[in-house]
């Protein structure tokens, strides 16, 4: 079932992207040489009691069951993809692109944003690949209006992937988004327009390519958790959480 949203949830939902993309700015501002995922995860968590809120993602059970997630952010570096552990191992470096994935919750309602930074020296193809998927992104989020199609938000964001020489990647979507970080519908980032559900005023969902460099083929690694492509080459994520708000697009992850 497909929740729409009153106007009082939806104001929730402004404060709980607020918080969101405050805390991930900040911590993408953290991306440096020599600094670790283990840190970001941490400012993370000390931002959230400061501002009063709680992580989405911590205790989060796996979607096969069992396993619950360890941590507040993801923080996936070049060939990984999604879901990636803050360890303290897991050393930033020059070249390296870094996705970093975070969701709150405030006042019972939830927040998800995720975005890609590169640490310069950085290859072209990086610097593409990082550009295309935020294009992508916002190609996606035009085509979240009322009247439309689910469908040609997936549409939008796979041919403008596909047209730049990248993949979407298949085995997982945006979703709906609100008093629980995955509702219904599925949001794939590949399709056909003119399919799927009905988009209608005050819906709320989650937006996120995620586009591989090589093809869209992934794996989950044997901590249970860290996504990665299967031919090593790297992946980039951009998400946004958005409400269909007056028949257009109003983007809930952002400060101010
Ligand atoms: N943005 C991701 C998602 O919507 C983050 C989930 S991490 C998890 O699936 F730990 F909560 F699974
Ligand atoms: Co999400």
């Amino acid at each position: 079932m497909i929740v729409i949203k009153k106007e009082d949830e939806i104001e929730k939902m402004r404060e709980a992207g607020r918080i969101t993309a405050l805390i991930l700015r900040e911590v993408a501002e953290m991306v440096k040489p020599g600094v670790s995922a283990y840190e970001l995860n941490e400012h993370a968590e000390r931002r959230l009691e400061e501002l009063k809120a709680a992580p989405a993602f911590k205790n989060y059970p796996h979607p096969s069951g069992g396993k619950k997630y360890p941590a507040s952010l993801c923080v996936s570096v070049n060939e990984e993809v999604v879901h990636g552990l803050p360890t303290r191992e897991k050393v930033f470096r020059e070249g390296d692109i870094v996705s970093l994935d975070f969701g709150v919750i405030k006042d019972g309602y939830y927040g998800d944003s995720a975005l890609t930074v590169g640490i310069e020296p950085l290859s072209n193809r990086k610097r593409q690949l990082i550009k295309t998927t935020r294009e992508s992104l916002y190609q996606g989020i035009k085509k979240a209006v009322a009247g439309a199609r689910l469908g040609d938000i997936s549409h939008a964001v796979q041919t403008y992937v596909e047209r730049r020489g990248f993949s979407v990647v298949r085995d997982f979507a945006g979703h709906g988004i609100g008093t629980h970080l995955h509702e219904e519908p599925q949001v794939p980032n590949f399709g056909f327009p003119g399919r799927g559900p009905l988009l209608e005023e005050r819906m709320t969902i989650a937006i996120e390519p995620m586009v591989n460099m090589g093809n869209w083929r992934v794996r989950v690694k044997t901590d249970g958790w860290t996504v990665v492509t299967v031919d090593g080459l790297p992946s980039a994520h951009f998400e946004h959480t958005v409400v269909i708000r007056d028949g257009e697009a109003e983007i809930l992850t952002v400060v101010e």
